[in-house]
């Protein structure tokens, strides 16, 4: 009886942690990645190709770079930012260009991050 009340509050707790983690963070979750895969070549001290800068989430919001806004808040998988993820983008390479295609389950993150209204949270 213990043991089950035990496994039934773990159970809970992941649970929750879960519901938690339903929510996408921009500053946790999202930027890392640019930090980490992106931002050698999308930065402002260089100057970044297509004019698309990732510093930090105005310049990503700004939307003026060559092929415009990039991210369109609520419709991720139609943001020119996963098109480009996923290679599916009428122009241009696959992003990260010459390096390994991100995770599809990050990718669906930061689609899901748009749809919550790619909000600076
Ligand atoms: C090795 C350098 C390099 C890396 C790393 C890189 N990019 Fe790019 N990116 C480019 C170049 C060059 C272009 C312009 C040509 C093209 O569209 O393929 C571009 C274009 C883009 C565009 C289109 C912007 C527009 O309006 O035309 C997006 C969006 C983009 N990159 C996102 C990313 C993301 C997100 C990452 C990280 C996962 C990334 N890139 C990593 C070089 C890079």
């Amino acid at each position: 009886m213990k043991k089950l009340l035990i496994a039934i509050i773990i159970i809970a707790g992941i649970m929750s942690a879960q519901e938690k983690k339903g929510k996408i963070s921009f500053k946790d979750d999202v930027m890392p990645i640019f930090q980490k895969k992106c931002m050698n070549c999308h930065n402002t001290e260089d100057e970044s190709p297509s004019g698309f800068y990732l510093d930090n989430y105005a310049e990503l919001m700004k939307g003026d770079s060559r092929n415009g806004p990039v991210v369109i808040p609520k419709k991720g998988e139609e943001s020119i930012l996963i098109l480009k993820l996923r290679g599916t983008a009428t122009f241009g390479k696959q992003m990260p260009r010459g390096k390994i295609v991100l995770d599809a389950n990050i990718i669906d993150m930061i689609s899901k991050w748009i749809d919550q209204g790619a909000k600076n949270n």
